[in-house]
């Protein structure tokens, strides 16, 4: 899960897919910019997860890098800005497809991106939350049909 700051949507979207997914699936989130290393999850991510009995408190933030191409099978994007800033790390031996833009996934979802909500307010955050909860449904759904 890739976002700008990996510390309002990435770590919802890491925390509410894990939430549906089986131990043996590995769930990390980053972000492309790294302004953020190091820190906990913005506390409004954290307050909404924690309304969906979801506990995201002891996430760090990282950045997004090279090695994450080839740790996971499949890299999904919040916006079109991490979506381009990630393909333009894309190595030659990746196949682009493995990069996607999350929302993409989910056919009923006519919204392109998840809205950044950094410079908003609680219902930004619900309604990201509901958008990441939605798709990663899906996403969970087809993961574990496999
Ligand atoms: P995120 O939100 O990409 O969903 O983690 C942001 C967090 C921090 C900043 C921008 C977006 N920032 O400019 O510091």
């Amino acid at each position: 899960m890739v976002c700008l700051g990996n510390i309002c949507r990435s770590p919802l979207a890491e925390g509410i897919l894990r939430h549906k997914l089986t131990e043996n699936f590995s769930v990390d989130s980053a972000g492309t910019a790294g302004y953020h290393i190091g820190a906990a999850p913005d506390k409004r991510s954290i307050a909404i997860a924690k309304k969906h009995g979801i506990d995201i408190s002891n996430l760090k933030a990282r950045q997004f890098c090279t090695e994450d191409f080839y740790e996971f099978d499949r890299i999904y994007c919040m916006d079109e800005n991490n979506f381009r800033n990630v393909l333009q790390l894309l190595p030659p031996d990746i196949p682009h497809h493995k990069v996607r833009l999350i929302l993409h996934e989910n056919p009923h979802e006519k919204t392109q991106e998840v809205p950044d909500p950094y410079y908003g307010d609680e219902r930004d955050f619900e309604k990201v939350y509901q958008l990441l909860d939605n798709t990663c449904e899906i996403i969970a759904q087809q993961l574990l049909k496999h």
